[in-house]
This record gives C-alpha cells, sequence and structure tokens, in this order.
C-alpha cells in the first residue's frame, strides 16, 4: 500500500476497525478465561507468530501462511476469543518486524479478527467441539474455513480493489483460486493439530508441525519457481527487445497497455494477469527469426515474409511449457489476426479471433506507430489514435478501439462501460 492511502481506503479501514474491535469487545462480554486457557493461550501465539514470519507471496498481492493451521486448531480447542487473540498477537508482531504503515498493520489485524472470530463463533454455532474425537465436527470445521477464507479474501480483495481501482469480482476470484486449494490441502491437517494437542499437549504440536511447514515449503517452491521461469522469459524478451533500438522497451509498453485495456474491459485479475504475461511474451516467436531478417530495411521477399509470419506460432510453442499460462497461449498465436480475416497465421475474423489477442493486437500496433522505426519517424499520439480508428473494423476490433480511445483521451472507466464489459472475458475461444 502507498504511504498515504486514498480517502476512501482510509474509510474503509477505519469501518474494518471498527468492526474488529466491537467483535473483540463482544467476545469478552460473554467467554470466560481460565489460567489453563492463558498458558495454551501464548502457546498457540507464540507458535503463530513464528508460522506468520515465513509467508509466501501470491500473485497479486495476497500472501499463504500456515499461521492459519495455529488459528484454526486454536479456534477448535479454546474457541473464537483465543483463537482471534493468537491470530492478532502473530500480526501485530510480524507486521511490527516488516516495519509496516501504521494503516496496514491496522487493517491486517482487524481483518485477521474478523475472519478468524467468526469463523470461531460459527464453529461454536454449529456445536462443533476440538475436546471430542468425534466425526460430527467435521461439517462445522469445514464451515467454518469457508467462512474464514471468504472473510479473508473479500476483505482482503475489496482494499486491493479500492487502492488500485482493479475489478473487485477479478482480484477475489483470482485470490480465493489460490487460496482454495492452499486452505483445503491443510483442512485435515489443522484439525488433526487440535486432536493432537488434546491427547499430547505442547510438544506433540511442536513435532506435527513439522509436515505443515513442508506443506509451505512445497508451495513456496512452486510459487518461486513459477516467478522464475515467467522472468527468465521476460528477460529472454527485453533481451530480444534491446537488440534492436527501434524496439527497445516495446514489450514491456504492450503489456503495459494490453493490461490498462483489459482492466478497462474489467476482465477477472487472473486473466489480466495472462494478457500481462502473454503481451509480454507476444514475440517471443522472433527467437526463432534470424536478425537479419528481423532488421532488414529494405523490401522483403515473399518466401521471407513468410519466416516472419511464423513467429506468432513458434511463439505459442516455447509457452506451451508454461503449464499455468498454457491455457492463454493462443493469444500469442493470434496477435497478427485482424478482425476482417486477412491477418495471419490462421486468418481468423471478428469474435473469432480471442479476446486477449484482439487487445494485444492494439496494444502492439499502438505502440509500434508511437515509436521510431528504421524506415519511418514516430506518430504522435493523436495522430495514431486516428489511425487506430481508421482502422477500426478491419484491423481492430471497433469495441475495443472505442475503449481504448475513451482510454487514451482520459475518460473515466463508468462512461465508458457499456453491456460489453460484462460479458468480456479472455476465455471465449
Ligand atoms: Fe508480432
Amino acid at each position: 500500500m502507498n504511504a498515504s492511502p486514498p480517502t476512501i481506503v482510509k474509510i474503509y479501514i477505519s469501518v474494518i476497525v471498527l468492526c474488529a474491535v466491537a467483535l473483540l469487545f463482544w467476545l469478552f462480554s460473554f467467554v470466560e478465561i481460565n489460567a489453563e486457557t492463558i498458558k495454551a493461550g501464548i502457546f498457540f501465539s507464540v507458535l503463530a507468530i513464528f508460522a506468520d514470519s515465513m509467508p509466501v507471496q501470491l500473485p497479486r498481492g495476497g500472501r499463504v501462511t500456515v499461521t492459519e493451521a495455529v488459528a484454526f486448531a486454536s479456534i477448535v480447542l479454546f474457541g473464537p476469543l483465543v483463537s482471534v487473540l493468537v491470530m492478532l498477537l502473530a500480526n501485530i508482531a510480524s507486521e511490527s518486524i516488516s516495519k509496516s504503515k501504521i494503516h496496514r498493520l491496522a487493517f491486517n489485524c482487524a481483518q485477521f479478527v474478523l475472519a478468524t472470530g467468526t469463523a470461531g463463533l460459527v464453529y461454536q454455532l454449529l456445536e462443533g467441539s476440538g475436546y471430542n474425537n468425534s466425526f460430527e465436527n467435521v461439517f462445522p470445521y469445514i464451515v467454518a474455513t469457508f467462512i474464514y477464507l471468504a472473510v479473508n479474501c473479500t476483505a482482503f480483495s475489496l482494499i486491493m480493489s479500492l487502492e488500485f481501482k482493479i475489478s473487485l469480482y477479478g482480484i477475489w476470484l483470482t485470490n480465493m483460486r489460490w487460496a482454495i486449494p492452499n486452505l483445503i490441502m491443510l483442512a485435515p491437517l489443522r484439525l488433526l493439530m487440535a486432536t493432537t494437542y488434546t491427547y499430547t499437549g505442547p510438544l506433540g504440536v511442536i513435532l506435527f508441525f513439522a509436515p505443515l511447514l513442508l506443506a509451505r515449503y512445497i508451495f513456496k517452491s512452486y510459487m518461486d519457481t513459477r516467478e522464475v521461469y515467467i522472468n527468465t522469459l521476460e528477460a529472454l524478451a527485453d533481451a530480444l527487445d534491446a537488440k534492436d533500438r527501434y524496439t527497445r522497451g516495446h514489450s514491456d509498453r504492450v503489456a503495459n497497455y494490453a493490461v490498462e485495456l483489459a482492466r478497462r474491459l474489467k476482465l477477472r485479475e487472473d486473466e489480466v494477469e495472462a494478457v500481462h504475461h502473454m503481451a509480454f511474451l507476444h514475440d517471443i516467436g522472433k527467437i526463432g527469426i534470424s536478425d537479419e531478417l528481423l532488421t532488414r530495411v529494405g523490401r522483403l521477399a515473399d518466401s521471407e515474409f513468410d519466416l516472419i509470419k511464423m513467429h506468432p506460432v513458434i511463439g505459442e510453442h516455447i509457452l506451451k511449457e508454461l503449464t499455468y499460462l498454457g491455457s492463454f497461449t493462443h493469444f500469442v498465436r493470434s496477435h497478427h489476426e485482424k478482425y476482417d480475416g486477412t491477418g495471419y497465421p490462421d486468418g481468423l475474423k471478428g469474435k473469432a479471433i480471442p479476446l486477449g489477442a484482439r487487445i494485444i493486437t492494439l496494444a502492439d500496433s499502438f505502440d509500434a506507430m508511437t515509436s521510431d522505426r528504421a524506415y519511418r519517424t514516430k506518430m504522435t499520439s493523436e495522430e495514431a489514435l486516428e489511425e487506430v480508428r481508421r482502422c477500426s473494423g478491419t484491423h481492430f476490433d471497433p469495441e475495443l478501439v472505442e475503449v481504448f480511445l475513451d482510454l487514451r483521451s482520459g475518460k473515466p472507466a463508468e462512461e465508458a462501460c457499456g453491456t460489453f464489459f460484462a460479458t468480456a472475458s479472455v476465455v471465449e475461444k
């Protein structure tokens, strides 16, 4: 988050903090705490602080820790108040260590209080109890798990949406998509941790913590590998651009234009992410074409142009290896298709061209027009936008052109949004 968040974000944080404080007071008003509970609470808090010091970052700003495992074990064992205090202490400790700004500290603590508190209350309401090893606890536990996830994801996604003006639904779906497998995989372990504590006490839980850390390590390794692979390919795309002084920074700018357009279309955040990666890597297939051919200023023979026309197909082939983005590689294949069907490599027409590819085509062309080339000087932004308008319906999707023109002229999103956006999705093929 920025040093000084917008007013709407400040208001939102204040509301979340007030709700969390109210929930805490309410819980204190009817929950009795004895010496045994205090001892257990301190033990679980230390465990939670330890777990929270090792987060795994999610692609669009969220994070996953095994802290929730500790919080859930304390929900099952001691109810909502102790689990809320455990999460509160863990978050205050980790945010203080990372020297977070006060508004971030307040928000994170408050949203975890709300998520853990409501999950704990739901677990109690459904008559879940950790002290008997009964199957009757499974249903309340599952419901509480999903309540926790929903509150946590919604609170976090809302602040991201307000601060960065991105689609709430998009960011919420992206965060849920990443968090659900993690939560489901670890759910049985959490229940087992509570049972272990009941029968063996703190020592058993400390031994039990090892597999949880292993699970976290595997998840982090996956996220790191994904990041490294994408970074390597993007570095390759950068290197390709840099070989020719006229295309330096091209991929980066195309990715930025494409993301702006995708966000204006209110695509889901995971789809925006896919558009970003595919736009950045749209010309990666040029790696398979000779430099001499790519940088030649004079006219190309038909056979030579046919070779250059292979780069979208080569690019798609390279990117197919990216399993998590593999279903979006057709954007790269189709980034030279034209709306009237005269493009390549497949001669697709109109909406048969994937939306992601239509977005990249527009972004790619606009950047090419507003950059110097060996054979011509760059157009002004106004001239390039005029050219985009002229090619609406032939080269470019006319609906996208309207949105792009609104975007570049600085029109607010509300004015630019019509019914088209409500149904827009890059998944359409
Ligand atoms: Fe290209």
